[in-house]
């Protein structure tokens, strides 16, 4: 055991997601998302659970600033909801949807806790998906317009944006696996969605430029540390291949090294290309201020000829947790290593790490989520490797604040490190909560 002493000015959050814990769908005009329309789909989501309540966190912001307050954070990762900015379409800004993010993000500040925003973590306003969605190049333009009216109205309170949370989950799960809303299964939507979703990005960043804001702006993408499963040529091969379909399709284009080419032949093979126009590449690579970072597990590969692909999931080694994923703390530092040295060690802030532990309050009223702990110790431990190695990690945040709406999963895994009792709403700490809260206040831990 040692103590890890993370650097000075090292900022620890927590993160959240506006879907997943405001509730409120109603109210101050908000219009219809794609999540809620989703969730009334018969067979979508577990146990039929909706976003429609939620944590109640629209009425119970002030509360749950409290919390953070006692944990001491630092900053707090959230996201706008695009529906109650732009309810009803182009064009017609809700002010009522504007003024809660404005009582939020001052709630923030007089905590001292500063805010970084996420643009968009998946609750599409329906109206667009209606117009296509993001296999629609207009949404690209939309999606810069929603920008503007953030930036314009926030950027002097807020001087960190994420443009797009984890875009390869929302157009891969959403239009070729069909798990996630829009509930899509088609190859060619899903090489539309990929792109369109970059370039709104890219225009994003250009808009925040060309508004001369002070804050900083970057892109949050999921990322598995890909390992292989033994140590033969093809294998090293395919954990390559892994890389190309997952990190470098998402990343390469962002830092100005384009789609990768085995993925661009396998889609053009079936018939679904990128839908590239010219100037696309560069509004893409628009220069950001960070990478944001999100990481949960590792996956081992190994070689599949016989897909088109090239590779394939080995069966897991490691325990699994209830998300079906290894508990792989090592993975967080490993994959920092890795993504830092293939984009030339960009500035990271991790924006999300952290474990599904489904414990219950016990007899005394405690919960014990001893197995996250573990977890997150080791995850840190990891962390800080890498950045005694030289990795320009600045941020770490939590996922998440308390238990909240797991998408498909609905309300049945748990990652907060505050227990939702979702009958009653009532918020509880869980020993993690303790844990995370020393960890910030000696900016290290014991590992
Ligand atoms: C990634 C997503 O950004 C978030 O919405 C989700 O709840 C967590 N990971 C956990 O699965």
């Amino acid at each position: 055991m040692a103590f890890l002493q993370f650097p000075d000015g090292f900022q620890w959050g927590v993160a959240t997601a506006s879907y997943q814990i405001e509730g409120a769908i109603q109210e101050d005009d908000r219009g219809v998302s794609i999540w809620d329309t989703f969730v009334r789909q018969p067979g979508r989501v577990q146990g039929g659970d909706t976003g429609d309540i939620a944590c109640d966190h629209y009425h119970r912001y002030p509360e749950d600033i409290a919390l953070m307050a006692d944990l001491g954070v630092q900053t707090y990762r959230f996201s706008i909801a695009w529906p109650r900015i732009f309810p009803f379409g182009r064009g017609a800004v809700n002010e009522k949807g504007l003024d809660f993010y404005d009582r939020l993000i001052d709630a923030l500040l007089d905590r001292g806790i500063e805010p970084a925003v996420t643009l968009y973590h998946w609750d599409l306003p329906q109206w667009l998906q209606d117009l296509g969605g993001w296999a629609n190049r207009a949404i690209a333009d939309a999606f810069a317009e929603y920008a503007r009216v953030c930036f314009d109205r926030f950027g002097d309170r807020v001087a960190r944006w994420i443009t797009l949370n984890e875009p390869i989950v929302f157009t891969e799960m959403g239009h070729r696996i069909g798990v996630m809303a829009p509930g899509i299964r088609d190859l060619s939507i899903y090489a539309k969605t990929v792109h369109h979703a970059l370039l709104a990005h890219g225009k994003a960043v250009q808009v925040f430029r060309a508004g001369g804001h002070t804050g900083e702006i970057g892109i949050t993408h999921a990322n598995t540390s890909y390992e292989p499963a033994d140590d033969t040529p093809e294998t090293a091969q395919a954990v390559e291949f892994a890389r190309d379909f997952d990190t470098r399709l998402f990343h390469g284009p962002v830092f100005g090294k384009g789609y990768p080419a085995s993925v661009v032949r396998n889609f053009e093979s079936k018939d679904a290309p990128f839908p590239v126009f010219p100037g696309d590449m560069e509004t893409i690579a628009a220069p950001t201020d960070f990478l944001g970072t999100n990481l949960y597990s590792r996956g081992l590969i190994e070689a599949d000829p016989g897909r088109g692909v090239g590779y394939r999931r080995a069966m897991p080694r490691l325990p699994l947790l209830p998300m079906g994923y290894e508990a792989a703390p090592h993975a967080l530092g490993d994959f920092v290593r890795f993504v830092s040295k293939e984009y030339g060690y960009p500035k990271i802030y991790i924006t999300e790490n952290g474990v599904c532990d489904n414990t219950e309050p016990g007899p005394d009223g405690t919960i014990d989520d001893h197995v996250r702990i573990d977890l997150l110790t080791g995850f840190l431990a990891g962390l800080h490797g890498a950045i005694q190695d030289g990795c320009d990690v600045r941020a770490y945040y939590q996922w998440s604040l308390m238990d909240n709406f797991e998408w498909a999963f609905g309300y049945s895994k748990r990652f907060g490190i505050v227990h939702t009792d979702f009958e009653t709403l009532k918020r509880t700490p869980k020993r993690s909560a303790g844990f995370y809260a020393d960890v910030i206040r000696r900016n290290g831990l014991e590992a």
